[in-house]
């Protein structure tokens, strides 16, 4: 009997074609993804509108969805247009107004050599209520630790997928850095850059102008982080995308970290584990407090994605429609 205690709401699940009620379990414990993180994934949001729920960029989730499995090697057996109607059934049986939603595409029960060669490829999808990822406090500003292990390389692993076994350091780092007393985690990238979040990436402001990175600093390119920019830009500021030194990062005026699943977070306190040749440094952003173009972009956000900017309705699927 699986509870749903951490997934609010949660009635349903999507697996192969069929809903199944969310405390039955119908996966065997031999699955080829649950032993080797061979799987990929999406993290979605549906925001409740005055049209009924609508999913935020949907088709570049899923664009993103099939591009993972493509790095992982994966024949999907279903088309675009098919993973979009199974997410839209899980919505809509789950009665849900406002949602995090889940795709993950695995390879399943077959063998157990690390070449899945008789694993079929599995889709599944979950949703639920999923407030503020880090809590409602994360929105007053949060504390970053920076993490002294560098994120995984490009040249290592491809980080524009969302592929399971990434995660691993996610939450490896994830853990240091609550462990350290911080709200969440920074990577720098091997070249000793600013990366990203363990799920996140990031924004500084400097002098208004809004900059963040890219695919060239072993960052996944986040569909809110492109969004912001595009609204940034839509809003009068200039915007610049290039690598972020630490440097850079600790003179910002404003820091924040992007995500579907945080939204906009204002980073404004960050301790530097970085070089563990050096004692750890705390170091304030800005004033300390979430700056003025962080909250712009908060609230140009949460407008938009709530259907009440109608310029950009092009970026939301009503799934009542
Ligand atoms: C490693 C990583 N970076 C950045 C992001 C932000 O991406 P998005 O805005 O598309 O959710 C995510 C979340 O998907 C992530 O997992």
């Amino acid at each position: 009997m699986f509870l749903n205690t951490h997934f609010p709401k949660a009635k349903f699940y999507w697996y192969e074609g069929k809903l199944y009620d969310w405390s039955q379990a119908v996966l065997h414990p031999m699955i080829h993804g649950l032993h080797y993180g061979t799987s990929v994934f999406e993290g979605i949001r549906a925001y409740g509108t005055a049209r009924g729920p609508a999913i935020f960029r949907l088709p570049e989730h899923n664009d993103r969805l099939f591009h993972s499995a493509s790095v992982i090697k994966m024949t999907v057996p279903y088309t675009k247009e098919a993973v979009v109607a199974a997410i839209k059934q899980t919505m809509l049986e789950n009665g849900l107004e406002a949602a995090y939603i889940r795709p993950l595409l695995f390879y399943s029960y077959g063998n157990l050599g690390l070449v899945p060669k008789a694993s079929p490829v599995e889709l599944t999808v979950g949703c639920w209520e999923w407030d503020a990822y880090l809590g409602e406090k994360s929105l007053q500003g949060i504390c970053v630790y920076i993490l002294p292990w560098r994120r995984v390389h490009h040249s290592q692993l491809q980080m524009t997928a969302k592929l399971g076994g990434v995660y691993v350091q996610s939450t490896i780092c994830g853990l240091e850095a609550r462990a350290q007393g911080c709200d969440e985690a920074v990577f720098l990238n091997l070249e000793g850059r600013i990366a990203e979040g363990p799920g996140q990436n990031i924004l500084i402001v400097r002098d208004g102008v809004l900059k963040t990175n890219d695919k060239s600093e072993s960052v996944l390119e986040g569909i809110t982080r492109t969004s912001i920019l595009e609204i940034a830009r839509d809003l009068g500021h200039k915007t610049k995308v290039g690598p972020i030194s630490k440097e850079e990062f600790f003179a910002a005026d404003e820091a924040f970290f992007t995500g579907t699943a945080v939204e906009v977070i204002p980073i404004v306190r960050a301790r530097d584990a970085s070089d563990p040749n050096q004692t750890v440094k705390d170091a304030v952003i800005g004033d300390g407090r979430p700056g003025p173009v962080t909250l712009e972009m908060t609230k140009a956000y949460k407008d938009i994605v709530g259907g009440r900017n109608k310029a950009y309705e092009r970026w939301l699927t009503y799934i009542r429609d």
